[in-house]
């Protein structure tokens, strides 16, 4: 069995993991920064580098040892390359690339973002009866479609032409004086509300435009927020986030449902990233799509070293010339091409 060390430090994680076959998880070690951002409303990309040199050679020494192997038996090391707050993830990087250096093993950057996809297949039996498949990543930073022919190919279909989905939870929650991050607070009181009381702005509404746009809701919310007599009932708030985040969820569902009119072969939808651990979400999911739907297990929704060892395995297991493996030259990057 080929065993991947996959390395993530692009955000607020430190993770590193030890997969199999790019879907066997061995280990998945996890350290969470939020406490330390908290107090911002936000990721200090300053303070995230810090912390991930002060915590990687521990998370990733963590994960052999539960994982119960050595760097010896290791095949290959993948690493976030981006996209990141440009500090963060380079101290993955750099380490990454002394390991492998120091140990002549190959190393396979990967992109943070389809990596989320592969969040979904760990754990599974059997990944080759899904593709192609239309996959969805939504995060803070990214509300991306992709039509996938195999597990290395990512056709972007949609992208957000401002906020991502996650980003909008965060703002409308930071509003409502509700902490950072805003996604888990909003659905446990959406939980208790009304998701028809507020009547919301339908943004994108054309079936076959395939983008994204979120700044409209969110300022809609803000211009409510403002009309609105404070102190707010617990009513209204609960019954302000409901309808929100109907609204919210309801523009990706829509887009999916786009896409897959435009490739109807089809024959699965994946969803991951932070908001795919949203449970209305994924009731809305299973009720609205005819083809069999994917959700990671909550551990693998947010930042994790486990879909980039998954996403490496395969682009290593795929790679006709190996030895391209063994550059060391290759940078960080910040931004998503959207090319
Ligand atoms: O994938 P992720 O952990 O980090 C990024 O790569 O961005 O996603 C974090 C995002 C945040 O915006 C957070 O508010 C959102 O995912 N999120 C949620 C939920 N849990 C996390 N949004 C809606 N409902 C949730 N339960
Ligand atoms: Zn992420």
């Amino acid at each position: 069995m080929t065993l991947i060390l996959g390395i993530e430090t692009s955000c607020d994680e430190t993770a590193a993991a030890v997969v199999g076959h790019g879907q066997q998880v061995k280990s998945s070690i996890v350290k969470s920064q939020i406490d330390v951002h908290k107090v911002f409303g936000g990721v200090v990309p300053e303070i995230a580098a810090r912390e991930h040199l002060a915590m990687i050679d521990v998370v990733v020494k963590e994960a052999c040892q539960e994982a119960g192997v050595s760097l010896a038996q290791i095949d290959a090391i993948a690493v976030s390359q981006g996209p990141g707050l440009i500090g963060a993830p380079l101290v993955g990087i750099v380490y990454a690339k002394g390991m492998a250096y120091a140990s002549s093993k190959p190393l396979i950057p990967v992109n943070h973002v389809e990596a989320h996809i592969h969040g979904a297949l760990l754990g599974l039996d059997k990944s080759a009866d899904l593709f192609p498949c239309m996959a969805l990543v939504v995060s803070g930073g990214h509300t991306n479609i992709y039509f996938m022919a195999s597990p290395i190919d990512f056709e972007l279909l949609a992208y957000s032409i401002d906020d991502a989905c996650g980003e909008s939870f965060d703002k409308v929650a930071k509003l409502f004086g509700l902490g950072y991050p805003g996604g888990p607070m909003i659905e446990k009181l959406a939980a208790l509300g009304k998701r028809d009381h507020f009547p919301m702005p339908r943004m994108m509404e054309q079936k076959n435009k395939l983008q994204f746009s979120y700044s409209g809701l969110k300022t809609y919310m803000v211009n409510l927020h403002h009309k609105l007599a404070k102190p707010l009932d617990q009513n209204i708030v609960h019954d302000l986030c409901a309808s929100f985040q109907e609204e919210a969820l309801g523009q990706l569902i829509r887009k999916l449902n786009a896409c897959l009119d435009q490739r109807p072969q089809a024959k699965s939808v994946l969803i991951a990233g932070g908001v795919a651990a949203n449970q209305r979400f994924r009731i809305l999911a299973q009720e609205n799509f005819k083809i069999p739907v994917y959700f990671p297990q909550l551990r693998f929704c947010s930042d994790n070293a486990a879909m980039i060892a998954a996403l490496g395995f395969h682009k290593y297991d795929r790679a006709q010339d190996k030895s391209r493996f063994n550059s060391l030259t290759w940078d960080a990057f910040s931004r998503y091409q959207f090319n």
